[in-house]
């Protein structure tokens, strides 16, 4: 039976990752895979997640099952960190996820659930994940501009003019900060256009949050995220702690379903709890546990603040060194976007040759839509990736 199975289409990232793997040169580099690295291309674990880990491992005594949707002291942290004090809690359902893709899965079929005929907007590019759980649950899709190739930043006017088409009950996702590939935000300004704009159409957002702390600050990147939850009537954010506390593998995201509604807020957490259950029971526990002790304890959440303002820091040096190498070398400031966009990807809009060439000749490995993480590269590796860059005709 199993020969009328077709394989499906590998994701780009993911089959990059292997590429990348099998590649026997020493000055290969990997601007791949979405993870950190350090300067010497590792992705270390965190001082504070270990010491998280150590006392967890004194003072664990049972690994029983938690609840469907995971412990209520990582809903309480994890809210506090993404929404500030923004929302009123009683209006917040919550479940912990097996990462930020499980809570994407989980806004997908949520609008689902509620409104099977509704589309789900998606920016063009996006993540190429987004695309391919909607396609899987039969979703509808629909797509609005989001990158002006030749500026390399936000075609907002494109955008609004797309979604002139959207249909009341029609859901959107948005990037809370550090858009996933471009590295190209909103202004705060056009944020506020935007959420009039939806709220008129009635249009529900889902906010994928998962890079909080990676472009301006904790706070800082959570601001666009915060007016619009407590401007619509319902919302639902996607957050994830795999990034900015490094824990990848340990599956650690969550669903925040914002209702203004209290008595919508009830029938929301059941299906939240249903939903996990459908699918993996109860969430894995180990990252969710790490973070409500670090969150809570202030000598780790001190230590982990600057661990990760020092990884924020790195990403903007990395941008800001490689656009200066870019400029020293042509004379012109063709690539001073690099500069500006914010978080770990820039769409460098060169073109699919371009990125064949950058992987055959340099070693240097991109995402098919040009997509670069600048965490992969460092002081060394910079001049290296600019005179590739511009030796393929970029
Ligand atoms: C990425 O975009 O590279 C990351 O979000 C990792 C992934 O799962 O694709």
């Amino acid at each position: 039976m199993f020969e009328s199975l077709t394989a499906p289409p590998p994701d780009k990232i993911i089959q990059l990752i292997q590429k990348f793997r099998e590649d026997p040169r020493e000055q290969k580099i990997d601007l791949g895979v979405g993870v950190y690295k350090n300067a010497s291309g590792i992705t270390p674990v965190m001082e504070a997640v270990k010491e998280a880990e150590l006392r967890l491992w004194n003072s664990q005594t049972t690994k029983t099952y938690t609840s469907l949707v995971g412990e209520i002291g990582f809903h309480e942290v994890m809210i506090k960190l993404i929404l500030g004090g923004s929302i009123p809690r009683d209006n917040i359902a919550a479940a912990h996820t097996a990462g930020g893709t499980g809570a994407v899965r989980m806004a997908f079929e949520i609008i689902k659930l509620a409104s099977p005929e509704s589309s789900v907007w998606i920016s063009n590019p996006s993540w190429p994940n987004h695309r391919a759980i909607l396609k899987f649950i039969n979703m509808n899709i629909r797509e609005y501009s989001y990158f002006d190739r030749d500026s390399r930043s936000v075609d907002f006017s494109g955008m609004m003019s797309d979604l002139k088409d959207a249909r009341p009950g029609d859901a959107i996702v948005l990037h809370g900060c550090c858009h996933n590939p471009t590295g190209s935000d909103l202004s705060y300004s056009q944020w506020e256009e935007l959420a009039e704009f939806l709220l008129e159409r009635k249009v529900i957002p889902i906010i994928d949050f998962a890079y909080q702390g990676f472009g301006d600050g904790l706070d800082e990147d959570a601001k666009n995220l915060r007016m619009i939850a407590s401007k619509f009537p319902e919302t639902l954010i996607a957050g994830s702690c795999s990034k900015n506390f490094g824990i990848y593998r340990e599956r650690t995201g969550i669903m925040l379903a914002v209702v203004q509604e209290n008595k919508t807020k009830s029938v929301i957490q059941s299906v939240l709890s249903s939903l996990n259950r459908l699918s993996l029971s109860f969430p894995p526990d180990h990252g969710a546990r790490l973070v409500t002790m670090i969150l809570n304890d202030d000598e780790l959440s001190v230590l982990w603040r600057e661990e990760l303002e020092a990884t924020r820091k790195n990403l903007q040096d990395l941008r800001v060194r490689l656009a200066g190498e870019l400029r020293d070398l042509t004379g012109s400031d063709r690539f001073g976007f690099l500069a500006s966009h914010k978080g770990m990807f820039s769409l460098t809009g060169c073109s699919p040759e371009q990125v064949v060439t950058m992987r055959e000749k340099h070693g240097i490995y991109l995402v098919g839509d040009s997509r670069i993480n600048v965490a992969g590269l460092n002081e060394d590796s910079i001049p290296q990736m600019a005179r590739a860059m511009v030796n393929s005709g970029m």
